[in-house]
Formats: structure tokens, sequence, C-alpha cells
């Protein structure tokens, strides 16, 4: 069969029902006398999470961000829930840390800057946010007393180890000052744990995709950069040969993890930090051929050179998180394009 008619036959068959994906329920206890923090929560990931929380009638939801990379407009579909507090702070600020914490039962750490190029150009930056904030906001989490403390890690952890699939346990050397700091990230992480006896999990993200990803910028991720080149025939660029693999996992996957990290119950000896992906890989070649199907175009790809710090190619072991807090990506990754793509169609070309 064809690429192309294996792609169609997997989206017509295999799609679920949108609502069903988006009212999935991944906790144990009502969440209505909970209050929870999400820093970030303007970006990406965290609008995502704060979507759950809100939808499932969480105590209040608290978003620490200060736009580095978010957009408000993440939050306005949200604007009308009383439980939504919005803190514009710096993670860099233990004061806005400190204050955002208050009456904090959980707290979903997303903040900090992305991407692997941006940390080549200027690590200082990233490591200001990515290190020092993310200790700003564990000793606010510590001084609140915080239940449990969710906080994302990255693939790029895993650095120049070949192997593969990638286990939590073998990591090779950082390719990047990215990934410098969300390996700090899981030494401050182990350490708080051990010192104050803090509940911390770290979610090792896989490359994550889906509504409300930004595809504009110098450090935009390839997927939204694919989809926008397509829907509007600008030219779509590939790094290096194309036949690099990822793991690519849809947003809601993500979403899930955290959620079940939130409430798996304790257990001593219990790992600290868990991959979050889909455990299946493609090349970034075949990506672009799923998304010119999905969008029924013929653009072609312009291959340029590889950059520095990426790795070759990922693919997750996601026993543990199986195993430990329940994880079971529920979207397969051709369904989260598809509902990625419908999502850009109508965000930024039906207007
Ligand atoms: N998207 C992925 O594929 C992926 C993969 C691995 C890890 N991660 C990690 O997941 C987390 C969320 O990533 P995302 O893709 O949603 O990125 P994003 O850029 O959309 O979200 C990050 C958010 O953090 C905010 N932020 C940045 N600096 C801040 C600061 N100093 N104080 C307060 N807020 C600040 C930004 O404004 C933004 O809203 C990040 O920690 C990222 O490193 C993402």
């Amino acid at each position: 069969m064809l690429p192309q008619e294996h792609t169609k036959n997997i989206i017509q068959n295999n799609m679920q029902n949108v609502n069903t994906i988006y009212n999935q329920i991944y906790h144990p206890l009502p969440l209505n006398n909970l209050n929870f923090l999400v820093t970030g929560g303007a970006g990406f990931i965290g609008s995502n999470l704060v979507e759950y929380l809100l939808h499932h009638q969480a105590g209040k939801v608290i978003v620490l961000d200060n736009y580095a990379t978010g957009f408000a407009s993440n939050l306005e579909l949200f604007k009308n829930y009383k439980n939504l507090e919005i803190i514009t702070g710096d993670i860099c600020s233990i004061e806005d840390c400190r204050l955002a914490c208050k009456n904090v039962d959980y707290v979903l750490h997303q903040a900090a800057l992305g991407s692997v190029p941006r940390s080549v150009e200027n690590p200082i930056a990233t490591n200001m946010v990515n290190v020092d904030g993310f200790l700003n906001m564990l000793v606010a989490a510590r001084d609140a007393k915080v239940k449990r403390f969710i906080y994302a890690s990255s693939s790029s952890v895993y650095g120049d180890s070949k192997a593969l699939p990638k286990e939590e346990s073998k990591i090779g050397n950082p390719l990047s000052p990215y990934a410098v700091t969300k390996y700090l990230n899981e030494l401050y992480a182990n350490v708080f744990a051990k010192t104050y006896q803090m509940e911390i999990t770290g979610l090792r993200y896989f490359n994550i995709f889906g509504p409300r990803q930004n595809p504009s910028g110098p450090y935009a991720a390839a997927i939204p950069l694919f989809m926008d080149a397509i829907l509007s025939n600008k030219p779509a660029y590939i790094n290096g040969d194309g036949e690099q693999t990822r793991d690519f996992t849809f947003v809601k996957n993500a979403v899930e993890a955290n959620i079940k990290a939130l409430f798996a119950p304790k257990m001593e000896g219990h790992p600290m930090v868990f991959n979050i992906a889909v455990s299946d890989r493609i090349s970034i070649n075949n990506l672009f051929h799923i998304l010119k199907t999905i969008a029924n175009s013929e653009a072609e790809p312009i291959h340029r050179e590889v950059r520095p710090g990426d790795i070759r190619d990922s693919l997750a072991d996601i026993s543990s998180a199986a195993k430990y807090i329940g994880y079971s990506p529920q979207v397969k990754m051709e369904e989260g394009l598809k509902i990625t793509m419908d999502w850009f169609k109508e965000t930024f070309y039906n207007k």
C-alpha cells in the first residue's frame, strides 16, 4: 500500500471522536476543593493543562506567566471562568513564585525557555529561566507546602546516547545548553525530594504537538512550521536528510501524563522521572508526507543544514510511566495531526 493510502486509512479507520478525546477524565478525585498552579499556563502545553483543569471543575487554577513565549490569546477561551486567576510574573523572581504558590495544592511547572537553537544562541537566558527559575519554584513550592510538584523535563536529556528505545535510567551526555538545564532540573528535583521530603515528579516530554503550539518565530517546532508552510504555500525546510526520527506526542497525551502524575499513589522507591511519548517513531520526511496527505497538498520540502545540538533518533520506552502512574496515551500520532491541522486551519486560515 502506498504511504499516502496507508495514512488515509489510519485517519479514516482510527479517528476517534474528538469530543471523546477532549472529555477524557484522568483524575481519581473530584478537583473542586483543590487549587492548582500552572506555570507557563499561557504557553502551548500549559494552556492545554489549564483547559483540562477548568473543564473538570478544579477549585482554582492559577497561571503564572510572563508571556516570554506564551500568549494571552491562549487563555482567551477561558476568560469566563471565575476560578481562573492569571498572575503576570516571572519565575526568575522568588517573590512572584511565592505569590503564585500561596494556598496552592498542586504545581504543574511548565514555564521555561524551550528550543535547543535558542539555548545555543543565548545559553545565559535559557539557564536563568530554566535553572534559576526552576530553583525558585522549588523553594516557593516547598515553603508553601504544596502536596505535589510535577515539572516538564525533556527527551533532550538523553543527549548523545544512541540506545533505543530510551529508558529513563540510561542517559548520555547533553548536546545543548537546553539539555543541560533540563538535566539540572532533574538533579535539583531529586535533591529537594530527599532533603525536604517533597513529592516531585518529572516528565520527559518527547516532541509534543497540538493545538495552540506557536508556528511563528525563529524557534518554532517542526510540526507547526510544516503545517503553516503547507497551508499557506510557503517553503518548508527540513534540517539534514530528513531521515532523523522522533516520537511525536499529541498534547492531550501530555495532559493525561500530568494529571495522572498528580494523583498517582505515593510509593517508596517510585522513580522520579518518566518518559512521556507514544513509543512510536517516524522520520521527518515521513511526517511531512503525512501532513501533505492530510492537507491534500503537493508541497515539497527543501533540505538544509543539520542544526547543532539536534539528536538523530528518538523513541521512548514508556513502560515505567505505564507501571507507576498508569499513563496510557490515547491519541495516536495521525489522529493528533488531523486534530491539530483542523485547529490550525480554523485559527489561522478561516478568519
Ligand atoms: N513542546 C515540546 O515538545 C516540549 C518538549 C520537551 C519539553 N518541553 C517543556 O515543556 C514546557 C512547556 O513547553 P511549551 O512547548 O508549552 O512551550 P511554550 O513556550 O509554549 O510555553 C512556555 C511558557 O512559559 C512561559 N515563560 C517563559 N519564561 C518564563 C518566565 N521567566 N516566567 C514565567 N513564565 C515564563 C512562556 O511565556 C510560555 O507561556 C517547557 O518547560 C518546555 O521546556 C516541551
